[in-house]
């Protein structure tokens, strides 16, 4: 054990060194102060003129089918030179399927995949090994979203990459993070049922049930974005490469936190906003269903509008949020609802929500989703039309602000697509269309990586970028 001496002399020396981090900090502060911590200087450009967020990042697209493709594209639209690799002659998966234009690259691929470049390349063959090595040392982020091992077998394990090009980032979707399930191969609904999400969607009396948002996939790739960039910041610093890892699971339990958040509730009462609570039904051990119950703190439910009876998007949503309560009694024509202690207060509501948005509805039933968004948005109530994806496809609105964009494309033609949804107002968002299998080939071994046309027709021969000729195999 240490003598009090000895104990002295650590903490002094504890001190001085404190001392002089504190100085050394001083000093940094004062000498970047003037340039902002030694940030270039403020662009003259005008604003969306300085080029966009992510300019000369380069990304190693390994992705396939949503999670990774979702993550990758929002990276291309921030201004990445996304470089997607894809097996030869049949490259990922999705370009085939759900197609609903004949010997055209399906929506699912044309959606996911936007501003992108396709390189095709045989991972497992020699020469597409070289390839992939080349583009290793040129590239900032590798991004993959295979089954657990697959890039591993490939021959491309954090060590060999990280050696390759010590600030490489290598970015990766897996189903579960380490544990039981870590080597399952995983899908979007079992994202959500592992998650937590489908034991809270639904009714009660009902089965769970899964959400038409992607949150699993598109959930979990645009979590892995946000893991990259931030590691893109720290590599700054550091001038080092780290690995990037989104569970789906992780990523569905995080969206779906608020109801973590009352499971834990439970255990100190019924969860009074609830309307299973109003309606005198027990509560179990875990969080139920809630149907449309809000999940927050102000009451709401789903209401039918004018039109119900044959149009099965004719609802809105409605939140009797306290504050404009007396509103929402006036324009039900229930102004005594204002005072009567029944209804006056929220705690005093809660045990009567089944009729009061029994009552809601008897006046939204009198009008359209939209001219209730109007009558109720004039006096601060807040509702929610239910609009078909139709009626998203054809807002004006969602076109000007390029939240839905056309782009065309060689073989389908025309096709909507979802543009960047996260505006940035120095950086314009980079939206086109999907490349067709290896339509970059050429383009990324000439100019990117330098291969000479003999080169080039070399690795043509030798069948590392292009799929193996049937007819010549059968003879
Ligand atoms: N050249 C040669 N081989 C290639 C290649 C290329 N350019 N690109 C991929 N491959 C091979 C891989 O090496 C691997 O082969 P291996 O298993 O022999 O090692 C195979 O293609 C890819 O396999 P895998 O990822 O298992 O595809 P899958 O279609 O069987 O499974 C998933 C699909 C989505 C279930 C699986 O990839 C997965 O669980 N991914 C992680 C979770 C995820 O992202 N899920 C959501 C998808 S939206």
């Amino acid at each position: 054990m240490a003598n009090k001496k000895q104990k002295n002399g650590k903490a002094s020396k504890v001190r001085a060194a404190a001392k002089k981090s504190a100085r050394k900090v001083v000093k940094l502060a004062s000498s970047t102060k003037a340039n902002g911590n030694g940030l270039p200087k403020p662009s003259s450009k005008p604003y969306g003129q300085a080029g966009l967020a992510l300019q000369g990042v380069r990304i190693l697209d390994f992705t396939h089918v949503q999670s990774g493709p979702t993550c990758t594209q929002l990276l291309a639209y921030m201004g990445a030179d996304v470089i997607k690799v894809e097996r030869p002659g049949a490259g990922d998966i999705t370009r085939g399927q759900l197609r609903d234009v004949p010997n055209a690259d399906s929506l699912y691929f044309t959606m996911l995949n936007g501003t992108k470049r396709s390189i095709t390349i045989d991972s497992k063959h020699p020469k597409g090994m070289d390839i992939l090595n080349r583009l290793i040392k040129i590239c900032d982020v590798l991004v993959e979203n295979f089954a657990p091992g697959a890039l591993d077998r490939m021959g491309l394990t954090w060590e060999y990459v990280h050696k390759l090009n010590p600030r490489m980032i290598v970015a990766s979707v897996k189903g579960f993070g380490p544990g039981p399930y870590e080597d399952c191969k995983v899908y979007e609904n079992v994202a959500q049922c592992a998650g937590g999400a489908a034991s809270t969607t639904g009714f009660r009396e009902g089965p769970p049930l899964v959400t038409g948002a992607q949150i699993g996939d598109s959930g979990t790739g645009l979590h892995l974005a946000l893991g990259i960039v931030s590691a893109l910041y720290q590599r700054n610093r550091t001038g080092r490469g780290q690995k990037v890892l989104c569970a789906m699971q992780d990523g569905v339990l995080n969206l779906a936190r608020v109801k973590l958040r009352d499971q834990q509730r439970l255990a100190h009462g019924p969860l009074t906003e609830y309307s299973q609570f109003g309606e005198g039904v027990p509560f179990g051990k875990a969080v139920p269903r809630a149907g449309n119950d809000s999940g927050g703190g102000q009451p709401a439910w789903l209401l039918k509008c004018k039109g119900w009876e044959s149009d099965p998007d004719a609802y809105i949503y409605f939140i009797t949020q306290a504050p404009v309560w007396g509103a929402i009694c006036d324009l039900i024509g229930e102004p005594t609802w204002k005072t009567d202690p029944d209804y006056a207060t929220p705690k005093a509501r809660l045990p009567r929500l089944k009729k009061i948005f029994a009552r809601i509805e008897d006046w939204t039933m009198t009008k359209t989703k939209f001219e209730v968004m109007d009558i109720c948005n004039a006096v601060d109530i807040p509702v929610g039309p239910i609009l078909s994806m139709k009626e998203i496809a054809e807002d004006e609105s969602l076109r000007k602000t390029g939240t839905v964009v056309e782009v065309d494309h060689p073989t389908r033609g025309k096709y909507l697509t979802v543009g960047n949804p996260i505006k940035l107002s120095d950086s314009p968002a980079k939206v086109e269309r999907s490349p067709l299998l290896g339509e970059h080939t050429d383009e990324v071994l000439s100019k990117v990586l330098g291969y000479s046309a003999s080169q080039i027709a070399e690795i043509k021969a030798s069948g590392a970028i292009t799929a193996p000729d049937k007819s010549k195999a059968a003879a």
